[in-house]
């Protein structure tokens, strides 16, 4: 079904996963002070244990090898390298993802390095973050720092994850770090200022890499597929998911055209008008470094037809349609349009870089964590992506949302991803039935995927004692 060579993983982030907020001189980042203001994370959670991956990263790497799983996606926290963002470097902090590459790499999976998952240094959030111009720099530097330790063994690079929601929900919104909410331009002007420093970072990345490096970033975007496969729908379709067409940071294109083409889009100039960024000379070209992949995150996605002149129009889902435990609407669909819509339009190779879905486990009385939801609908949305390689796109992997529970932002541990399950409490980690049906996906490279109750052989819930 998939190419041999396609790649299965998983992927989680430091704020998210790794705990030891203060430990060993970690500076502090936008989320640690999100977390601190009262009313904003769900029952006042935080990361400052998380999964404690920090001090557990062992155990978890042999988990990862148990799953078989062939690479894994972590992010590197900027303020655990740089406490204060800039200046002195931590030996410790470097030491931590040097002995997690090594871990990683003995156990025979492929280290995926993100350089910004979100945890911006507060010290430098205080001189203006993203939104001063600087930032562009201040992120080059940490990159080279990171690129010197690590690149004579880590290959493989994501500069930055969704600048959508980072700028979008974290600057202009206000409910995701550093919660704010700028005036649309402005906020605007910060995202222009952290795609200078995504291609500052691939600059850097190619000049100093030991390993000849591949690059590539992870955005979000809102998908809308087909409701038939007719022309005119799928037509409308990709008109909807490849335009600015409301103003927010939603759109695939304002980023992506600008990564890629070196340009904002025209409709996004158009509807945003004086409020767009200017940009200065050179700045596009810095912008629109050649990238080797492009990451896609993708969830969840809306469905559209089109109407009686060939424009996209919204087909309703029927009422009761499934959705996962932050009422995503489960779309599998999405996992097809989405890659193809993009493969189409930037023509680089796309890696699924984030998909999975937050579902109501816990142990069951037999000991084991049953997640049938989360099989189902990862297999629905690989059959769709399977679909979109056969449709002729360049798919070469997929990364599954989250290697394990973890906190999942202004939800705090409320919303459970992960393959793995993991008891807050006493940090214990429990395969979930998802886990051991995803080491068949990966052991049979996506071919259990053909029949619908292959490798659920460990998922039987057994009941302990008699049954009444
Ligand atoms: C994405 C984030 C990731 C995780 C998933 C559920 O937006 O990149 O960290 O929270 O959503």
């Amino acid at each position: 079904m998939f190419p041999n060579d396609f790649l299965w993983g998983a992927g989680s982030s430091s704020y998210q996963v790794e705990g030891a907020a203060k430990a060993d001189g970690r500076g502090d980042s936008v989320w640690d002070a999100l977390c601190r203001q009262e009313g904003t994370i769900y029952h006042g959670h935080n990361g400052d244990v998380a999964c404690d991956h920090y001090n557990r990263y062992r155990e978890d790497v042999s988990l990862m090898k148990e799953i078989g799983l062939q690479a894994y996606r972590f992010s590197v926290a900027w303020p655990r390298i740089m406490p204060d963002g800039v200046g002195t470097v931590s030996k410790a902090g470097l030491d931590f993802y040097d002995k997690l590459t090594d871990e990683l790499l003995a156990a025979g999976i492929t280290p995926w390095v993100t350089l910004f998952h979100w945890d911006f240094p507060t010290a430098l959030y205080q001189n203006g973050g993203w939104m001063n111009r600087d930032s562009a720099n201040w992120f080059a530097d940490y990159t080279k720092v990171v690129v010197d330790r690590l690149s004579d063994r880590v290959q493989n690079w994501i500069t930055i994850n969704e600048p959508q929601i980072y700028i979008g929900l974290g600057h202009w919104e206000g409910k995701h770090a550093p919660g704010i909410k700028l005036p649309f331009a402005q906020a605007l002007l910060a995202g222009h200022h952290t795609m200078m420093a995504h291609g500052r970072a691939v600059q850097v990345i190619r000049a100093s890499a030991k390993k000849t490096p591949t690059v590539g970033w992870a955005p979000v975007g809102r998908v809308e597929y087909p409701a038939t496969e007719t022309k005119a729908d799928i037509d409308a379709a990709r008109a909807s998911t490849m335009s600015v067409d409301k103003k927010n940071f939603w759109s695939n294109t304002w980023f992506g055209d600008a990564a890629v083409f070196g340009h904002y889009p025209e409709d996004g100039l158009k509807l945003f008008g004086s409020e767009a960024p200017t940009p200065k000379a050179g700045d596009m070209e810095l912008i629109a470094q050649k990238i080797d992949f492009y990451g896609l995150n993708i969830y969840s996605g809306g469905r559209v037809k089109a109407d009686a002149d060939g424009k996209p129009t919204p087909v309703w889902l029927e009422q009761g349609h499934a959705r996962n435990a932050l009422s995503w609407a489960v779309a599998p669909e999405s996992l097809r349009w989405g890659p193809r819509f993009i493969y189409e339009r930037y023509k680089l190779p796309v890696i699924i870089t984030e998909n999975g879905m937050t579902n109501l486990d816990w142990v069951h009385s037999d000991g084991a964590v049953h997640d049938p939801q989360r099989i189902d609908f990862t297999r629905k949305y690989l059959i769709e992506l399977n679909k979109a390689v056969a449709d002729g796109a360049n798919i070469t992997g997929y990364f599954h949302w989250s290697i394990m529970d973890n906190f999942e932002w202004a939800e705090g541990y409320k919303d459970r991803f992960g393959l793995i399950h993991v008891d807050f409490e006493t940090q214990k980690r429990t395969l979930k039935d998802s886990a051991h049906w995803y080491s068949e996906v990966i052991s049979s490279n996506g071919k259990i995927l053909e029949t619908p109750h292959a490798g659920l052989e460990k998922s039987v819930f057994v009941y302990e004692g008699t049954v009444a």
